[in-house]
């Protein structure tokens, strides 16, 4: 790694980017916070700071993940320059990385709105925000299928999976708020469905409350994946509650979330999630949609025999030319550091020019990663019924896949108009049992 030449940096000219990325004790997370050093050293000028704010839920994991980050930028530092950095030097490299741990439960509304008063508190900035933090609400494989379906068709089976057993009806404890009274009546709290809550709601709550410390320029990264299919989603039970499939659907509510959040049908609601209390009207800032590709992490609940298995089916896919295994988290958390750190050329303009997409971490069959659009049913790679922006994967697709059409286009709009009314509605409707 070549890192930025050094050079003195009168003190005005010094700026701090500030990131908070949750979820990051373990997988993607902590994948993404290596790469976000990494990147940041290697990309920015030297009189540039990083702020790496990283969330956990408790104090134990954040001290282990402080350990494991700082030894991971002791190793990149050891590393760069081909490895001729003197050790006073290294130390101001190191200097210019800042690791600060966090703690929130994604469950817990309380929680999240202490991490927003504790960084509204503080005052400054964030650039970027990487809402990574997520459970899958599978209670276990079915071990018979999943080899049948991946014996005879491999990849489709590891980048669409159709064997996990759900956890039907998971519901997320109370939110200690107790009956409110109302007259003579008691309010019950209602349900809220958990994987709907840890992997959806609680960062659509957290980027409200973090609202006043976004510029127009800050990034919000949100992470999806490749099995967020249309059959798993039903707006009449958004919170998944119901579903057999709650995960896939909270990441096909993400993709409508995010692929719609700049259309002019969906802005007096993007707008009441992200103005600031002040009302100042000021450009927003942007969501970006990414999706790590398919990679090994302890999402899927696995022993290490099984995991060992799980990994040769990964590999297997991508020796097969699977576009979507990357495998290795690292390699994975590309597309969400892109959409954190690159220049405005890169992103910003490019889907103002091309269309909004969902970014996703791409390998060729040796494992060399990139960044590269996603067919999304019903949105295609960028909105535009039969365009398809270079650097778009056109292979390794759904089968179940429908070619876009202008009733597709026009019905995934509509259906996203109404995602954010009841995403809204129901922020709304929590704010006020919360009391705020
Ligand atoms: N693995 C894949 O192939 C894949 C594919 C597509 C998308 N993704 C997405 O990538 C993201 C990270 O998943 P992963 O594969 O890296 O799995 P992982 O290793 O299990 O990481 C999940 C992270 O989320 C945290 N988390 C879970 N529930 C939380 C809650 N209620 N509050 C706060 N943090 C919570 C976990 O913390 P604890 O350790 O405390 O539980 C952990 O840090 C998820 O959004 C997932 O949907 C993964």
């Amino acid at each position: 790694m070549q890192v930025q030449p050094p050079e003195e940096a009168a003190p005005r000219e010094r700026s701090t980017f500030t990131v908070l990325v949750t979820g990051a004790n373990s997988g993607l997370g902590f994948a993404i916070c290596r790469r976000l050093i990494d990147e940041f050293l290697l990309t920015r000028p030297q009189t540039q700071t990083l702020h790496l704010l990283y969330s956990t839920r408790d104090a134990r994991k954040s001290e282990d993940t402080s350990r494991r980050l700082h030894s991971h930028l002791q190793k990149t530092l050891r590393g760069a320059n081909g490895g001729t950095l003197s050790p006073q030097e290294a130390g101001k490299w190191g200097e210019r990385v800042k690791i600060e741990g966090v703690l929130v439960d994604l469950t817990k509304l309380v929680t999240i709105k202490s991490l927003a008063d504790d960084l509204l508190g503080r005052g400054g900035r964030l650039d970027a925000v990487v809402w990574n933090a997520g459970l899958a609400g599978w209670k276990g494989t079915d071990w018979g299928k999943g080899a049948w379906h991946i014996l005879t068709d491999l990849i489709h089976a590891t980048t669409y999976p159709e064997f996990m057993i759900p956890d039907v009806g998971l519901v997320a404890g109370s939110q200690s708020l107790g009956g409110t009274k109302s007259g003579e009546e008691t309010e019950e709290e209602p349900k809220l469905g958990q994987v709907f809550l840890a992997n959806v709601f609680g960062h659509y709550m957290l980027t409200h409350w973090l609202a006043p410390l976004f510029t127009p320029e800050s990034r919000i990264v949100w992470i999806s994946s490749t099995s967020a299919l249309p059959p798993y989603f039903d707006l009449d039970d958004m919170q998944g509650l119901h579903a057999h499939a709650a995960y896939e659907s909270s990441k096909r509510l993400t993709d409508f979330l995010v692929l719609t959040s700049e259309l002019p049908s969906t802005r007096p609601y993007v707008r009441d999630l992200l103005e600031t209390p002040s009302g100042q009207p000021h450009p927003l800032p942007k969501m970006y949609v990414t999706h790590p590709g398919v990679i090994g992490t302890s999402i899927a609940g696995l022993n290490w025999f099984m995991n060992f298995w799980m990994l040769a089916a990964l590999y297997f896919s991508r020796w097969f030319a699977s576009p979507w295994h990357p495998v290795d988290p690292y390699k994975g958390a590309i597309s969400a550091v892109f959409c954190a750190l690159s220049p405005p050329s890169q992103l910003p303009e490019l889907e103002t020019q091309e269309g909004k997409g969902k970014w996703g971490s791409a390998t060729g069959v040796y494992g060399d990663e990139r960044v590269a659009r996603t067919e999304v049913e019903g949105w295609g790679f960028c909105g535009v019924v039969g365009r398809v922006p270079a650097g778009s994967v056109t292979t390794g697709r759904w089968r179940g896949r429908r070619e876009l059409d202008k009733e597709g286009r026009e019905g995934f709009e509509v259906e996203g108009g109404k995602v954010w009314r009841e995403m809204e509605g129901l922020r709304k409707e929590w704010e006020g049992r919360l009391g705020l």
